[in-house]
């Protein structure tokens, strides 16, 4: 093609421009732009597409008949990292013949999709096979019963140009459209006006979202299991029915957090419960995650040398291996983060010492924001603390919830990743951290005029410091209340110089 040999991002000569226009007139006519595909915009943007095509994005749903056929037996899932990661001839995996594409894999579970072809139309159906793999347990289930129609229940996210109507798709995987929109009035005219920039949070958000369709036109409410009529750069026209809040069996912690994955909308944004700052502050997925490389694929080095990983760098993904070391699975390491990307480059001011009293441990662990604020307690799996996501509420969850609500329901970010040696069960642990950040008071400095002292508290709670020389009596000295970071300093000037010990005591 002429534009194979443009440097991105540069109009070609009108010439080009012309022979281009041309041959996509007979496409979709201008004005009504209609889907073109990834490869399309690759002519043009090889950047781009080489971004999204070494991101999970593009590799959710592998073609079998891509890859070739699958040996009878597979040696395990390591050394097949590039289309299937279970072991198909372990128990119940599926049968050869069930398998046309494959979907995910990489770190939560792997499902298998049949098409069938009617004979006489020619239309396709599409049913995710009752089989599925468990990366993190190295086991099949296939304790589904019956099948799951994956045009109604999976397609509208796991494709590109999925039409309700139609129940046909354009493209399998997330292409460019479907974030920018259909896009063949723009590869005609390369005008930025003829194409959809989407930096809001419903972008990524529709997909990234855990809720059935809302009534539309002729479709009814909860017609799909996702929802439908979204139109790339407008925010407005995302409407869902959510999980409910109160499913906390499976969906949700008791205090609201998201428990499960693709809930991330949900955490930032969840109408009529929880609007996060960042949200109301137009802080959208794109400000923190680089579209393009969101869920960058990195071979790691733990893979053995033997496995059949590509080496040309198209694709593959971490291996680690879970607490016991016996299987192994997979987790995306957290790159695709935009380049200089920390929470620090928007909160410049924030002490990361706050609400905690960091020995030199503590300093030495280099404990990061996100620890606290996106503590990865989400899909946490039985004993092994692998394969975990990270929350989205930029809340730090704190010990005192999971004793509300019992510490086998409620996480918390203190004792559920980290503090695992401070006592035996995690309500010892939670009990530990709770009273820790209720009771720190730190003496600042002491000088012949009076003694400084900081407490880490709860945010919004007050509390009086009480001194005594005798161990007896105590004085209130004085009463202040927490900031919202939880802290709250006391100068104590009553009594220069007289030796005096301080307690603190909640109001
Ligand atoms: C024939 C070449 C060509 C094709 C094909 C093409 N583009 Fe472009 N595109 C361009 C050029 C040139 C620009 C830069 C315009 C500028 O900077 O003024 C551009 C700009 C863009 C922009 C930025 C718009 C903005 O507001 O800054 C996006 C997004 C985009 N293209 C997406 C796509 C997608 C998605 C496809 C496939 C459907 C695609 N392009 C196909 C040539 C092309
Ligand atoms: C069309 C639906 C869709 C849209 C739109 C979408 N995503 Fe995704 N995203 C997915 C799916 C599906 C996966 C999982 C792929 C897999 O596991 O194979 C995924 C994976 C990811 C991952 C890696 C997750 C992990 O746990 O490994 C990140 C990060 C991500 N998306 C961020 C974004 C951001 C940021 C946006 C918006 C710019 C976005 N996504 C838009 C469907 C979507
Ligand atoms: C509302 C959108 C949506 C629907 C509907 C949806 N998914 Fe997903 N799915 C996602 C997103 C987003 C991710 C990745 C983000 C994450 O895991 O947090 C994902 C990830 C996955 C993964 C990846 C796990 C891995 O280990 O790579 C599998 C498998 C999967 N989905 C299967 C399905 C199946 C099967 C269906 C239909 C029964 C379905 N999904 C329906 C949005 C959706
Ligand atoms: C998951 C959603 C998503 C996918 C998939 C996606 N884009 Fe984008 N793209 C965006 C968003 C959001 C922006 C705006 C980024 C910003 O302004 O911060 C963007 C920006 C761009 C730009 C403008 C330059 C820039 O970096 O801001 C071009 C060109 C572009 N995309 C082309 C493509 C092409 C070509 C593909 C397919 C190979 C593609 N995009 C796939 C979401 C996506
Ligand atoms: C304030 C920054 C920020 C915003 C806003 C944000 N994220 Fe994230 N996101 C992160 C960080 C940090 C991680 C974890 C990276 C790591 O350490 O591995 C992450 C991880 C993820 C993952 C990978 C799974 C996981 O939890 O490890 C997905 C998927 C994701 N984000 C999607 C989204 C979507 C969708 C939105 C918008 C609704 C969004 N994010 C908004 C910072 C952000
Ligand atoms: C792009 C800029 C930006 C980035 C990056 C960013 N923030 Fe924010 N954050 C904001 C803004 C703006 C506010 C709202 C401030 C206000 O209104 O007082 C905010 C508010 C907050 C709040 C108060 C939330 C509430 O709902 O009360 C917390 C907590 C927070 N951010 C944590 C984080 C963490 C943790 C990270 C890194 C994962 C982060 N932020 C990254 C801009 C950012
Ligand atoms: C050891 C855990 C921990 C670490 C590390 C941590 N925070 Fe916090 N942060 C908290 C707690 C707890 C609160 C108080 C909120 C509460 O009690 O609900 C808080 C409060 C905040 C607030 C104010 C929230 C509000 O509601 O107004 C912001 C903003 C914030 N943190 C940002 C950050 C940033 C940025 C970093 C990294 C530089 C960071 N935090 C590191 C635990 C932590």
């Amino acid at each position: 093609m002429l534009t194979d040999s443009l440097p991105n991002r540069q109009r070609p000569n009108r010439k080009s421009i012309l022979v281009l226009g041309a041959a996509l007139m007979l496409a979709g006519p201008l004005g009504a732009a209609t889907y073109v595909g990834s490869t399309t915009c690759k002519t043009c943007h090889k950047d781009k597409y080489q971004q999204l095509t070494n991101s999970i994005h593009s590799k959710m749903i592998r073609k079998i008949s891509e890859y070739g056929t699958i040996p009878s037996t597979q040696p395990s899932m390591v050394a097949s990292v590039s289309h299937i990661h279970g072991n198909l001839s372990a128990p119940k995996a599926p049968p050869l013949t069930e398998v046309t594409y494959v979907m995910g894999g990489w770190y939560k579970e792997e499902s298998y999709i049949k098409e069938d072809k009617d004979p006489v139309t020619g239309k396709a159906t599409f049913k995710v096979t009752k089989y599925e793999w468990d990366p993190i347990k190295g086991t099949y289930r296939d304790d589904r019963d019956g099948t799951r129609d994956w045009l109604t229940k999976c397609a509208g996210c796991h494709a590109t140009g999925y039409d309700p109507a139609t129940q046909t798709f354009n493209e399998v995987n997330i292409g460019c459209e479907h974030c920018h929109g259909p896009g063949s009035a723009h590869a005609a005219s390369m005008e930025p006006a003829d194409i959809v920039k989407d930096t809001s949070s419903e972008g990524c958000g529709h997909c990234h979202i855990r809720a059935e369709s809302a009534a539309m036109g002729s479709f009814t409410n909860k017609q799909f299991n996702f929802p439908i009529g979204y139109e790339a750069g407008k925010p407005e026209t995302l409407k869902f029915i959510p999980q409910s809040l109160s499913d906390t069996a499976s969906s949700f912690f008791p205090d609201g957090t998201s428990k499960r994955h693709r809930q991330q909308y949900l955490d930032v944004n969840y109408p009529g419960f929880r609007v996060t700052k960042h949200y109301e502050k137009n802080v959208t997925c794109t400000s923190c995650h680089d579209p393009h490389t969101s869920g960058l694929l990195t071979v790691s080095s733990g893979i053995p040398a033997t496995a059949n990983v590509p080496t040309n760098g198209v694709y593959g993904i971490a291996i680690y291996d879970n607490a016991t070391g016996a299987t192994n699975f997979a987790k995306w390491d957290g790159e695709g983060l935009k380049a200089g990307f920390s929470c620090t480059s928007c909160h410049a001011g924030a002490d990361p010492k706050h609400v905690h009293y960091f020995t030199p441990k503590a300093m030495a662990a280099a404990i990061d924001c996100i620890d606290c604020h996106m503590p990865d307690v989400i899909n946490v799996n039985g004993a092994s603390l692998r394969g975990a996501l990270h929350t989205h509420t930029f809340s730090s969850m704190r010990p005192e919830i999971s004793q509300k609500y019992g510490p086998d329901n409620q996480a918390n970010s203190c004792t559920y990743r980290c503090h695992q040696d401070r006592g035996a069960t995690k309500t010892a642990r939670a009990q530990w951290a709770a009273s820790y950040l209720q009771s720190h008071l730190e003496l600042v400095s002491v000088s012949p005029a009076g003694a400084s002292l900081r407490l880490t508290g709860l945010r919004n709670f007050s509390y009086t410091l009480e001194g005594t020389v005798d161990w007896a009596a105590w004085l209130p000295i004085r009463t202040n209340k927490a900031d919202v970071n939880g802290l709250l300093n006391f100068q104590d000037n009553t009594a220069p110089g007289t030796r005096r010990f301080y307690r603190v005591v909640e109001k």
